[in-house]
C-alpha cells in the first residue's frame, strides 16, 4: 500500500465533527489510504460513487477467517451474516429475512406508537431532559427486544455492553464487551430453547432443528448479537442526530411543523445529513482490482465512509446544507449491496413515528441552551453523542 496520507486516530476534533476532514480529502481525490485504531494502513473511500460501487462488489468480502492472522474471529458473535460472504451470507440472511418481512414490520406500528407515547408521556411534565436516555434509547431497545423475544433484558448493563462492543474506548473494552454479550446471548438462547415464545429467536432456534439450512449455535449467537446491536445502536443516533439537526436548522424545523407531510423526506435527509453509522465495517480486497484509479491489493483492507460519501456534492448540491426537501434517496446511509441494512424499514418506521410525535407533543422544543459541548462517541463506526440535553 502506499504512504499513509492521513492518520484518523482517536482526534477530538475528527470525532466531534468529521466532515470538514472528508471533504478535504475528496476534494484531492475519493481513495486514500490513511491510519485508523484498528489498521495502519487502510484505504478509506470518500467519494459518493467508489463508495457505492466497493458496497456492490463482491470482490470486496467480509469473512475475515479467510484471512490469516485475524484476532476476534473466533468469537461466536462473529458468526454473523455482516461478517460473512456468500454463500453464507446468503444463507442466514435469508432464514431471518423470511422473519423479518415488510408485512412483520408493518404489524409493529401500533405497538411502536404505543412505546412512543407512553415515553413522551413520562418525560413532557419534567419540560427538560436528556433526550437520548428518555427517549432516543428507550425506544428502538424496546421495540427490538419485543420483536427478538428478550422479556426482561436488563437494558442499562445491556447498554454499556453493547456501546463497549460498537464504540469502545479501546481493545481492551472491546474484548471485554465481545466476550460479556457473547455469554449474556448463549444463556439466552439456552433459556428461549427451555420456554420458547412466539418471536423471532424462538423461530430461529426452530429453524435450527429443523431446517437443512439451519443455524448452527455460534450462528444462533451472531444472529442474536447483530440484531440487538444493529437494531438500537443505530436508531438512538437516527433519533437524536435528526432531532438536533432539525433544532440546529429552525426555518427546517418550522417547515416540518407546518407540514407533517414532509416527515418521511425529513428522515431521509437526517440519514444523508448526520446518519448514524459514519463508516460501513470493513472489508478487505479478496483479488486485486482499482477503487476510482487507485490500484488495491489482495488482502488490503478498505473502509468506505457513508458520511463522507453522503456529503459528496457530485451527488448531492450544496451537501452540508440540511434540507428536508431535497432528493435525498440513493444515500448511503443503510450500506449497498448484499449487506444492505435489513432493519432499514423498521428504523424509518421508528425514527418517522418517533420524530412527528416529539414535536407534536412538544411545541417548544429547544437545545437546552446550560448545555456544554456534548460527548461524542469514539470511533469512527457509530456516529452520535452520549446525551442530548433539551427543553420545551
Ligand atoms: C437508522 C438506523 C440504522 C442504520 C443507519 C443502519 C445502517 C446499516 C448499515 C450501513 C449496514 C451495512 C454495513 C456494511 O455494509 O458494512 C447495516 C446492516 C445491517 N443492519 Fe442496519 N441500520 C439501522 C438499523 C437497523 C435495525 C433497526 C436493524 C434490525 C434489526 C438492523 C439490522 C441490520 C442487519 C441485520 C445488517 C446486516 C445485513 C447483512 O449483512 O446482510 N439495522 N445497517
Amino acid at each position: 500500500m502506499s504512504e499513509v496520507d492521513a492518520d484518523l486516530r482517536g482526534g477530538a476534533d475528527f470525532t466531534a465533527n468529521p466532515y470538514p476532514y472528508y471533504e478535504k480529502m475528496r476534494v484531492a481525490g475519493p481513495v486514500h489510504c490513511v491510519r485508523t485504531d484498528e489498521f495502519d494502513r487502510v484505504w478509506l473511500v470518500v467519494g459518493y460513487d467508489e463508495g457505492r460501487s466497493v458496497l456492490a462488489d463482491q470482490r470486496f468480502g467480509k469473512d475475515w477467517r479467510t484471512l490469516p492472522g485475524q484476532t476476534g474471529a473466533g468469537d461466536p458473535i462473529n458468526a454473523n451474516m455482516l461478517e460473512m460472504d456468500a454463500p453464507d451470507h446468503t444463507r442466514l440472511r435469508k432464514l431471518v429475512a423470511r422473519e423479518f418481512t415488510p408485512r412483520r414490520i408493518e404489524a409493529l406500528r401500533p405497538r411502536v406508537r404505543q412505546i412512543t407515547d407512553a415515553l413522551l408521556d413520562a418525560m413532557v411534565p419534567a419540560g427538560q431532559a436528556d433526550l437520548v436516555d428518555a427517549f432516543a434509547f428507550p425506544l428502538p431497545i424496546t421495540v427490538i427486544c419485543e420483536l427478538i423475544g428478550v422479556p426482561d433484558l436488563d437494558r442499562d448493563a445491556f447498554r454499556l455492553l453493547s456501546n463497549g462492543v460498537v464504540s469502545p474506548a479501546g481493545a481492551q473494552e472491546n474484548g471485554d464487551a465481545v466476550r460479556a454479550m457473547g455469554g449474556y446471548l448463549a444463556e439466552l438462547i439456552e433459556n428461549k430453547r427451555r420456554s420458547p415464545g412466539d418471536d423471532l429467536l424462538s423461530a430461529l432456534i426452530a429453524a435450527r432443528y429443523e431446517d437443512e439450512d439451519a443455524l448452527s449455535p455460534d450462528e444462533l449467537v451472531g444472529m442474536a448479537f447483530l440484531l440487538l446491536v444493529a437494531g438500537h445502536e443505530t436508531t438512538v443516533n437516527l433519533i437524536a442526530n435528526g432531532v438536533r439537526a432539525l433544532l440546529e436548522n429552525p426555518e427546517q424545523l418550522a417547515a416540518l411543523r407546518a407540514d407533517f407531510g414532509l416527515i418521511d423526506g425529513a428522515v431521509e435527509e437526517m440519514l444523508r445529513y448526520d446518519g448514524p453509522v459514519e463508516t460501513a465495517t470493513f472489508r478487505f480486497a479478496r483479488e486485486a482490482a482499482t477503487i476510482g484509479s487507485t490500484a488495491v491489493a489482495a488482502g488490503d483492507p478498505v473502509l468506505v465512509a457513508l458520511a463522507g460519501a453522503d456529503r459528496d456534492p457530485g451527488r448531492y448540491p450544496e451537501p452540508d446544507r440540511f434540507d428536508i426537501r431535497r432528493e435525498a434517496q440513493g444515500h448511503l446511509a443503510f450500506g449497498h449491496g448484499v449487506h444492505f441494512c435489513l432493519g432499514a424499514p423498521l428504523a424509518r418506521m421508528e425514527g418517522r413515528i418517533a420524530v412527528r410525535a416529539l414535536l407534536e407533543r412538544c411545541p417548544g422544543l429547544v437545545l437546552d441552551p446550560d448545555a456544554g459541548e456534548p460527548e461524542w462517541l469514539p470511533g469512527m463506526l457509530i456516529r452520535g453523542t452520549r446525551t442530548l440535553p433539551v427543553r420545551w
